[in-house]
């Protein structure tokens, strides 16, 4: 049987109360990107027919923060507004005229969910056509159930319903297994179930969670699975809840590298973005930043205390050392830079030792301007090289040297003092 369409369906009207800030939910960041994003990525993962992102608090915010994103993509993915948020099943609703016309599978997913992934959607999608259901309940065992719907069975273990914490008993309240805020539908039933939902509960809120049980009510197939991960599921309604996505994800990420051969010392002080390429064999020391995009070769040192910006390569066998900040800067095969440094839009050639303390002056206080430095040059401590400089091949500077803009360093050359000047051409081979 050919599989049915998947259209994908994501929550992020909300306003997130319990974060306590005017910022919507969904735009905090884990791991440097906005949560709703990589519940954008896991849904084109799937690669459905549409993705709608239903918006609503901060709309204007949270769609611009959608566009930006590396895995936006114009061509399957709409935007519905919720101009009142009036729970997640009202939420829903508020997709349907996006959806008009749409046969098949419709994934709905909290946008509060970061660490969820394609396969995981894979498996909701897959179990639903195999019962044949007009709903499926992703469900799961968290350490602590609290702020969850309680997941009711009967006894043959049947979905029964969802119960909202807020309106459940002390019985239900003791039931370990949890709606994850992730659900499969038969897009032929969703228009009259969500008509059918009523705010008569404790938060005065059209439930998503309620679509379940009207369904079996009218005889309909309804199902629920169960994943065996809690921590790909949370959801995240707290600033504590977000710095545990966090941790989260960031070790998966470190496993990442540590399988592929790059050494992490201590991946409880290393940060290294998802979008980060290091070689094996490099060696990343403690309290490290390396942020996204940045390319790091084979046999690399990084660290300890060191900071990895956008646009840094480094190529096989470089060195950055302890206090230094690189950004926009490529650094030459073995080339190092070991102490208190700032080197930004650089390009660095092989072999060039950058001494303590040298900093490229990139800024002007209008504009960043580039630095050149050739290959086996040596920098003396405390140099300042005020952008835009060159400094050439072979050549060297004194400690303290303050290079100005425009001037440069021949190659081969010695410049000293302040402002520098050339001490002497060194002869060919000198
Ligand atoms: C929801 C579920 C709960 C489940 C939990 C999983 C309901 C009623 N409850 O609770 O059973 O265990 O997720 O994490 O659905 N949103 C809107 N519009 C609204 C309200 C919410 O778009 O009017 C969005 C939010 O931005 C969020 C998502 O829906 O991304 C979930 O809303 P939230 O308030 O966090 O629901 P929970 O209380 O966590
Ligand atoms: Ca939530």
């Amino acid at each position: 049987m050919k599989s049915p369409a998947v259209a994908v369906v994501i929550l992020a009207a909300g306003k997130g109360t319990r974060m306590r800030s005017e910022r919507p939910k969904v735009l905090f960041e884990v791991a440097g990107r906005p949560m709703v994003n990589h519940v954008l990525e896991a849904a084109l993962g799937i690669r459905p027919k549409a993705v709608v992102v239903v918006v609503g608090h901060g709309a204007a915010d949270v769609r611009r923060a959608v566009k930006g994103d590396l895995a936006f993509d114009p061509r399957v993915t709409r935007f519905a507004l919720q101009r009142d948020q009036r729970g997640t099943g009202h939420a829903l609703r508020c997709a349907l005229y996006a959806l008009r016309g749409f046969r098949g599978t419709v994934l709905v997913l909290n946008g509060d969910v970061p660490l969820v992934g394609p396969e995981t959607l894979r498996t909701l999608a897959e179990a639903h056509r195999r019962a044949g259901s007009a709903a499926t309940v992703l469900t799961f065992r968290p350490a602590d159930p609290t702020g969850y719907g309680r997941v009711v069975r009967d006894g043959r273990g049947a979905l029964l319903d969802i119960v909202e914490e807020k309106d459940a008993d002390f019985e239900t309240r003791t039931i370990a297994e949890v709606n994850a805020g992730l659900y499969a539908f038969d897009a032929a039933v969703l228009p009259a179930a969500l008509r059918r939902l009523r705010a008569g509960n404790s938060q005065g809120e059209l439930y998503l969670t309620d679509v379940p049980r009207l369904l079996r009510r009218e005889g309909r197939p309804v199902g629920a699975v169960r994943v065996l991960e809690p921590e790909v599921v949370a959801g995240v309604n707290t600033l504590s809840e977000l710095a545990r996505a966090s941790a989260s994800m960031r070790s998966r990420v470190l496993e990442r590298f540590l399988a592929a051969g790059v050494e992490i010392v201590d991946p409880s002080t290393s940060f290294v973005a998802p979008d980060a390429a290091i070689g094996a064999g490099t060696r990343i020391e403690p309290f490290t930043v390396v942020e996204g995009g940045v390319r790091v070769g084979k046999g690399c040192t990084v660290g300890p205390f060191a900071r990895l910006r956008r646009g840094t390569v480094l190529e096989d066998g470089a060195s950055i050392g302890n206090f230094v900040e690189v950004k926009a800067t490529r650094m030459g095969r073995g080339s190092r830079a070991r102490h208190l440094s700032y080197l930004g839009d650089a390009t660095v050639g092989r072999r060039v030792n950058v001494g303590a303390g040298t900093i490229t002056c990139n800024y002007d206080g209008r504009r960043k301007h580039a630095t050149v430095v050739g290959d086996g040059a040596f920098l003396g401590s405390g140099t300042l090289l005020v952008a835009p400089v060159t400094v050439g091949r072979g050549a060297s500077t004194g400690a303290g040297a303050v290079v100005l803009a425009g001037r440069g360093v021949p190659p081969g050359a010695v410049a000293v003092g302040v402002p520098a000047r050339i001490l002497r051409r060194m002869r060919k081979g000198g």
